[in-house]
This record gives C-alpha cells, structure tokens and sequence, in this order.
C-alpha cells in the first residue's frame, strides 16, 4: 500500500475537489457582493477539469493512497450533471468514501439522484433558521425553509447528513442554540465552524470569532453532552454526543485549537490546480499535465514531489508575521 508523507510526517490521505468556482449565494462571508459582483470573472469552461480528467487525476492519486474524496466547490450541484461524475468516482477502486458539501439550495431535486449514483454523504451549510438574517447572510434571497426541505429529502432518500453552521460573531451566534434544538429534535449533527481567515475578502479578524469554547458554553446552559472518541486521526470535527440520545455535535477550531499536525488533505481546485493547504498561495497545474499527454508515472512522480515537500501548516502559524501578507487562495475556489 502506498503512502506519501510530507516534511512533517503527515501520510495524503483525502482528496478535497472543487468541481465549480461559482455559486448561487453571495455569503458576506465568503462570496462578498462588492468583490463577487457582476463584473467578476469566474473560470471559463475550457479551464475546469473535464469529469474524465477528474476521474483520471482522481485515480492517481488514489494510486497514491488516497481513500477518501470530498466533492465541493463553489457550489458543487451547480456543476451540470455532478451525478454522472460521482458514478465515475464511486468505480474507482481503493476508494473508501465519497461525500459532497453543498450549501443545500438544490439538494431537494438532486437528492435522489446523488444517491443513485452511489453518494453516501452531503454536508449541507446551513448558517441560521431565522428567515431574514439567512437571507441577509447568504445574500441571495433564498430562505432557510429550502434548504430544510433539501436536507430532509437528502435524509429520505438514505443520504447521511451533516449540517456545518459558521458561527461569525454579531452575525449568527443568537442561532447557536436554536440551531442545536432544531437539529437535535431531527438528529442531525450539527457542526460549528470558527469563522476562517481564508482568502483576500472575507473581511477575517480575530474578534468576529466565536471559539469553541464560547459556543460549548453556551450550548452546556441548555444540553448535557458528552466526548465522543474521533473516528481516526485528524478527524476534522470535535465530536460530543448529547447524552441519551445517538446525536452528535462538533466543532471545527481551526482558530482556537488547529490540527495541521494531523492534516492528511490534498485539495485540487476546479482548474486541475492542486494545493497543499486551504490558505495557500500557490498551486501545481495539473491540467496543464493531464492534457499535455504525460504518463501516468510522470504524473504520479509530480503528484508525490509536491506532497512529500509540502511544510504547509497555516492554522498553527496564522498568528505569525510572515503568514500575515499571504496573498491566499479564495474559498470558493478551494472549497473549504
Ligand atoms: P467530513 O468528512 O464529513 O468530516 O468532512 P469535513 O468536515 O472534512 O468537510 P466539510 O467540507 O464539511 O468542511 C467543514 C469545515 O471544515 C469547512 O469550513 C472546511 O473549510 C473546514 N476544513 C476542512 N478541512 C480543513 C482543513 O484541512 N483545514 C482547515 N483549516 N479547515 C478545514
Ligand atoms: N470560515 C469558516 N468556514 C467557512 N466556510 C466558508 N467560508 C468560511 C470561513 N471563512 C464554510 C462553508 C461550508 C464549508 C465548506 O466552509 O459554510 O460549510
Ligand atoms: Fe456561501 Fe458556500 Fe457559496 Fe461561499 S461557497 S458563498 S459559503 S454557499
Ligand atoms: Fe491542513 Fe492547512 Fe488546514 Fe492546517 S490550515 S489543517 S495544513 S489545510
């Protein structure tokens, strides 16, 4: 069995994959009107990884020792016929698990067919219930009550789902426990998210993050919650199980407590760029290797160069000068 470490000793383990740069949302957040407006210029079709090229790129490293992908985007159900290409990554052997982050606003028509084509999971973003501060926040008219509707037919159809909540100080945290009620009623995990520093433009300082220590605070005034032992090392979300029931919570801390040291995740944006870490700056074309008619094994050797060199670790860095003038990849370039 194949695994690549990099300089720290991390083995590649998942593969993050952005099929789309757009999205139908403008989260203040993350996609900011002034800064994703009308005149921004999205990546024009001839740029995006054709589905044969992902399944392609996706089998090498797998080859690699990649088990698990993760579909995300943009808005990844914006991508036309996302189903076709899960049943080409589904075939591929070695591959353990396939999941797809979505914000949701399409899952109610798409859900049945993802599940067809063989998808076993979706994280749904879903930062509010209350109808106008969701509408404010993502911007784009679309109330809460549709992305319910797409989570429970996700949930009908026998998708596993997971909701992840990015809790932003002043915008959201009145929807911390709300939010926690209504999935706990579902049992539904609920995941919060510290508010990241990623990208250029999504206007990040520390005092707009809520930690997870704030929101466990919170959340212990009304559940009584226990640790859940994380599936494997490097598990992304810390996991608590409200007691007496089979419904967990988590919390991403990638500000108060990071986890580069387990980091185990190659991401490959929508262009066939691929990078070592969700606030680089730079990535490696392999677009531009796909389709200039290297081999398999050239491919291979460019894949494991750029892993077994990567020193990335941002999270753990971030309050350091020199990590202060990055000029970072967007969001909804990498896809999270
Ligand atoms: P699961 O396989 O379901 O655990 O997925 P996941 O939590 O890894 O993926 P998802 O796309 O749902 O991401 C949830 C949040 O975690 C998003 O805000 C991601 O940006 C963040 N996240 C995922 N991986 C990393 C990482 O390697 N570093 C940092 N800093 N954040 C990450
Ligand atoms: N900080 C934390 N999470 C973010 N997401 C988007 N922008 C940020 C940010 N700045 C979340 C989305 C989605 C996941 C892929 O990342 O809401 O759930
Ligand atoms: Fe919002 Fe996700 Fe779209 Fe960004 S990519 S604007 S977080 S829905
Ligand atoms: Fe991995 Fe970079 Fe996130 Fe650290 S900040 S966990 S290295 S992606």
């Amino acid at each position: 069995m194949t695994v690549i470490t990099d300089k720290f000793g991390r083995p590649m383990k998942d593969l993050r994959i952005s099929v789309i740069d757009r999205c139908n949302f403008r989260c203040r957040y993350c996609m900011p009107k002034e800064i994703f407006g009308r005149d921004f210029v999205f990546m024009p079709k001839e740029q995006l990884l054709s589905f044969e090229e992902i399944e392609h790129i996706a089998k090498l490293f797998v080859d690699l020792g990649i088990k698990k992908i993760r579909l995300t985007g943009g808005e990844p159900l914006l991508r036309r016929d996302l189903p076709v290409l899960i049943e080409k990554l589904v075939r591929i052997e070695g591959v353990e698990d396939i999941g797809l982050t979505t914000n949701g606003s399409l899952l109610f028509n798409m859900a049945q067919k993802l599940k067809d084509a063989g998808l076993k999971r979706v994280n749904v973003s879903l930062d509010a219930l209350d109808n106008t501060l969701f509408k404010s926040i993502n911007d784009s008219g679309v109330g809460p009550e549709k992305i319910l509707k797409g989570i429970e037919k996700a949930k009908e159809v026998g998708l596993e789902v997971k909701v992840n909540m990015v809790v932003k100080k002043g915008m959201n945290d009145e929807e911390i426990v709300p939010m926690a009620m209504y999935f706990k009623e579902q049992g539904i995990a609920l995941r919060y998210i510290e508010f990241m520093d990623v990208g250029q433009s999504n206007g990040w300082n520390f005092n707009k993050v809520v930690t997870k220590k704030e929101i466990f605070q919170e959340l212990s005034k009304h559940f009584e919650m226990e640790a859940v032992d994380p599936a494997y090392v490097g598990e992304v979300a810390k996991r608590y199980r409200y007691i007496g029931t089979n419904t967990e919570v988590g919390f991403i801390t990638s500000v108060s407590n990071s986890f580069c040291s387990s980091c185990t995740r190659a991401r490959i944006a929508a262009d066939g760029k691929m990078y070592n870490c969700l606030f680089a700056e730079n990535g490696f074309d392999f677009r531009q290797s796909l389709r200039s008619k290297k081999t398999d094994e050239e491919i291979k050797k460019e894949i494991m160069s750029i892993w077994s060199n990567r020193t990335d670790r941002y999270s753990d860095e971030r309050t350091e000068e020199s990590a202060k003038h990055k000029k970072k990849i967007e969001m909804s370039y990498i896809g999270g």
